[in-house]
């Protein structure tokens, strides 16, 4: 099968790559829109869409001239198209389609969701790429969810959370502590200098059975902390509360992972892989923490590089890769989906 090009415009990155039938890379590109966003603290959608349609044909041309192949030496396009911000699924999906049907090649619509589920598939990082099944734990800004990922399009959520997802979490104390956005990678640098145990946080669904994960309460205690010390907060202070929500967050996830792996041996008991995935699996401590709980369960855990944690189109190409070597593709009046969670897609025939 020939390589797929894979695109990626479902919240603010514009990218693009290349991977071939056996998972090599050939080229990736990511434009990041931080600077464009950064004045709102948070991602604009109508400015993410027109960025997407600014910047996205250069991205494709530049990313196939590194990868050193015309688009006939393609074997099909892949596109993410949903879930996501309306406007970027529908730039990336059409542009991805024009191609398609320029060139006469299969289009792929790709589940964000899915693609960052089968990263972990990519060789390299378990050796011949991660069996099925296994359990993942996707934490990003827009969701938190324990899926059991059995084959391409089958996917069995476990757990997930009842209100904020990871990231938003981190995201809102990151702006309470007014630190830059976007304010997960923020919070983590300055947690680094505080002292985790100054400020005794709850921990939510710690110990209760499922996998399910809360953050809502964590969150407003640590909106009552701020407001019980005062509105002016030395960088020491910051810090503290910073380190003091990280290890909640950290020992919330150990207890909601451990949770889910024994689910998991219930129902596959083979499984023995932990596969993290989405922003918040760029945070050391969480990554730490989780390679922890998975070796007292006898799972190990699989975190992609970072680079391939946040959003790329590493991953979208790969789905498509997934997709099409088991003779699925997609028709190209598929709609994109702002709306399209995990355990509605279709099972691919193996
Ligand atoms: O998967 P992602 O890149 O985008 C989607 O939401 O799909 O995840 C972004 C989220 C943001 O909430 C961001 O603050 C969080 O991941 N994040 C982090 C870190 N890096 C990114 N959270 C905690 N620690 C980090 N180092
Ligand atoms: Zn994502």
């Amino acid at each position: 099968m020939k390589p797929v090009l894979g695109i990626e415009t479902s919240c603010d990155e514009t990218a693009a790559a290349v991977v071939d039938a056996n998972g090599h890379i050939l080229s990736e590109a990511v434009l990041s829109q931080l600077a464009e966003h950064a004045p709102y603290g948070g991602v604009v959608p109508e400015i993410a869409a027109r960025t997407h349609l600014r910047y996205l044909p250069e991205q494709v041309r530049h990313t196939m001239a590194k990868a050193g192949l015309g688009f006939a030496d393609l074997g099909g396009v892949a596109a993410t198209s949903g879930p996501g911000l309306i406007g970027g699924l529908i730039v990336g999906s059409q542009f991805a389609k024009g191609i398609a049907i320029a060139n006469g090649l299969p289009f792929i619509a790709v589940n964000h969701l899915e693609a960052h589920a089968l990263t972990a598939r990519l060789p390299g990082l378990v050796e011949g790429g991660a069996p099925f099944p296994y359990l993942l734990f996707l934490l990003s800004g827009g969701h938190s969810q324990c899926i059991a990922v059995t084959g391409v399009g089958r996917h069995v959520r476990l757990g997930g959370t009842v209100d904020d997802a990871a990231g938003e979490a981190f995201d809102k104390v990151a702006k309470l502590l007014k630190l830059d956005w976007p304010g997960g990678p923020a919070l983590e640098t300055i947690a680094t200098e505080g002292d985790p145990a100054s400020h005794k946080f709850p921990r939510p669904m710690i110990r209760r059975p499922g996998c399910d994960l809360s953050f809502s309460g964590l969150k407003t205690a640590v909106a009552q902390t701020m407001m019980r010390i005062g509105p002016d907060l030395t960088r020491t202070q910051r810090a503290d509360v910073a380190a003091s929500f990280q290890r909640a967050v950290v020992d919330v996830l150990s207890d909601r992972a451990v949770h889910a792996m024994d689910m998991m041996r219930d129902q596959y008991p083979g499984a023995n892989l932990l596969v993290v995935a989405g922003g918040v699996a760029s945070n050391t401590s969480i990554r730490t923490a989780l390679a922890t709980a998975a070796a007292s369960r006898g799972f190990r855990l699989v975190a992609p590089p970072i680079r391939l944690c946040s959003d790329n189109a590493v991953m979208v190409a790969w789905a498509g890769v997934e997709r099409l070597r088991l003779g699925h593709s997609d028709s190209l009046d598929f709609k994109a989906r702002p709306r399209w969670p995990l355990d509605t897609l279709e099972a691919v025939p193996s």
